[in-house]
């Protein structure tokens, strides 16, 4: 019995709960808002939006049947559908920057739970400074490392359990209840006197910002927030039933993604602009704020709310536990690797990946150089190339018949013509050729 419950997710609706908790995370309530906010607002957005419809379904739709037709961990998975090539490479480097992320992606899961304690013991009430506030924290390096090793700790504990009863269990519940949430302080922030500026900068696109930037920005925010191109999903898919509908479980997680990543945006920017002090140029502050969006704006907001410890305490537990989600998945791919391709227990795998995190965690919390350069080598760079690679795989090198059998699910769902043609050709030639595109136009 635990030997099944290790290897698989027990039901359908647990394995997308499961692939969307990877997804909505911190990416989705941390970065997207103040990468919108610095790609020009609403131009961001949508092309946001564009990139997730044209690559992020696709592409994590390639990763889940990589991993579900070879059944393998991430590293070795394409030595199983390509024997003997350089292909094994691609699911080798993913599990590398999965490390890579994951040691900068606990540091800010640790902000999330100090703000959460803050709220709780309602010292965040008497905070009149916020940037001040933040700012100490930040030069609070010991506990930073504190809260960034119980993070850490917490994960590796799920991630321990196996993979049905912690990370399908937790993510049923997590991810409704985040959503309801987030829909509830939206609105609320947008009946605030003074929002519709914010919701304007928001949704307004300002085409004079258009620039290869703004563009690889938002290529790279697909790929952060989908958790492609890191063998999450590589991952997960091998966990997934064989009678998954995989292009109908992909969009729903692409939904839930954007829903989740628009809402959060919705609270913070009209909020932002709302509670602007007179004379303050909110467009300029948002586009310098970056990180700080969620943990000055953000608890700024709250305390103007009636019950304002119950609502933050809400907010910043829900936001650490969407990111124990996404911790959870990317501590997974390495961690099955070394279970599966080394016969190591999950117990010593779990110890040794807990033990690399945390140093590269500590790593992060002492340079903040080396905390920016892991957030922009692994999203801007290795993670479009990650991209690239499985789109060629999976569009050129994957036996054609086995991506048939994969998306229609051996013929028995109605997707094997149109549907099948629209979803080669953008692996086969658009996908490779924006990314490549928007790549380079984004460095010069
Ligand atoms: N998608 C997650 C987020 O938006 C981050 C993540 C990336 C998780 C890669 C797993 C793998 O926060």
């Amino acid at each position: 019995m635990k030997k099944r419950e290790d290897v698989a997710f027990a039901s359908k609706i647990g394995a997308i709960a499961a692939a969307a908790g990877s997804a909505v995370g911190l990416g989705n309530i941390w970065r997207f808002p103040s990468q919108a906010a610095e790609g020009g607002g609403g131009l961001f957005v949508i092309f946001y939006l564009v990139c997730l419809c044209f690559f992020g379904v696709p592409l994590f739709i390639s990763e889940l049947m990589v991993g579900r037709a070879s059944k393998q961990d991430a590293s070795r998975c394409f030595q199983v559908l390509a024997p003997k090539t350089a292909w094994h490479w691609v699911g080798v480097i993913a599990v590398l920057v999965s490390i890579i992320v994951l040691g900068y992606y606990v540091v800010v899961c640790g902000w999330t739970l100090y703000y959460f304690w803050q709220s709780l013991t309602g010292a965040l009430n008497h905070i009149t400074d916020f940037q001040g506030a933040f700012n100490d924290f930040q030069a609070n390096i010991p506990l930073q490392m504190i809260l960034m090793v119980l993070f850490s700790i917490l994960t590796a504990a799920i991630v321990l359990g196996g993979v049905s009863h912690g990370i399908e269990a937790s993510c049923k519940i997590l991810m409704p209840l985040l959503f309801l949430l987030l829909i509830g302080l939206a609105i609320r922030a947008l009946t605030l006197p003074g929002a519709s500026e914010g919701f304007v900068y928001l949704m307004k696109p300002d085409f004079t910002k258009l620039n290869g930037s703004v563009l690889l920005g938002a290529l790279a925010q697909t790929f952060f927030s989908m958790s492609l191109g890191m063998g999450a999903m590589l991952t997960y898919g091998a966990y997934c039933a064989d009678d998954m509908n995989l292009p109908k479980s992909s969009m729903t997680v692409a939904l839930v993604n954007a829903l989740v990543a628009v809402l959060a945006s919705l609270m913070i920017f009209p909020s932002a602009f709302a509670l602007a002090a007179p004379g303050e140029n909110m467009a300029e502050i948002l586009k310098e704020g970056g990180p700080g969006l969620l943990f000055v704006t953000v608890p700024k907001f709250m305390l103007n709310l009636p019950g304002a410890m119950i609502w933050s305490s809400a907010f910043f537990l829900l936001v650490s536990l969407a990111a124990l989600t996404s911790t959870i998945s990317l501590m997974e791919v390495s961690t099955a690797t070394l279970y599966k391709k080394f016969g190591l227990s999950r117990f010593v795998s779990t110890m040794i990946i807990l033990v690399i995190v945390i140093a590269l965690g500590a790593l992060c919390t002492y340079s903040p150089s080396a905390f920016i350069m892991s957030d922009y080598i692994s999203a801007k760079i290795l993670m479009p190339v990650g991209g690239f690679l499985v789109s060629i795989f999976v569009g050129w090198r994957m036996d054609r018949n086995l991506v048939k059998v994969q998306f229609t699910n051996g013929g028995t769902l109605p997707y094997g013509g149109g549907l099948l043609k629209a979803f080669s050709f953008i692996l086969r030639y658009v996908a490779p050729a924006v990314i490549v595109v928007i790549f380079i136009y984004g460095f010069i």
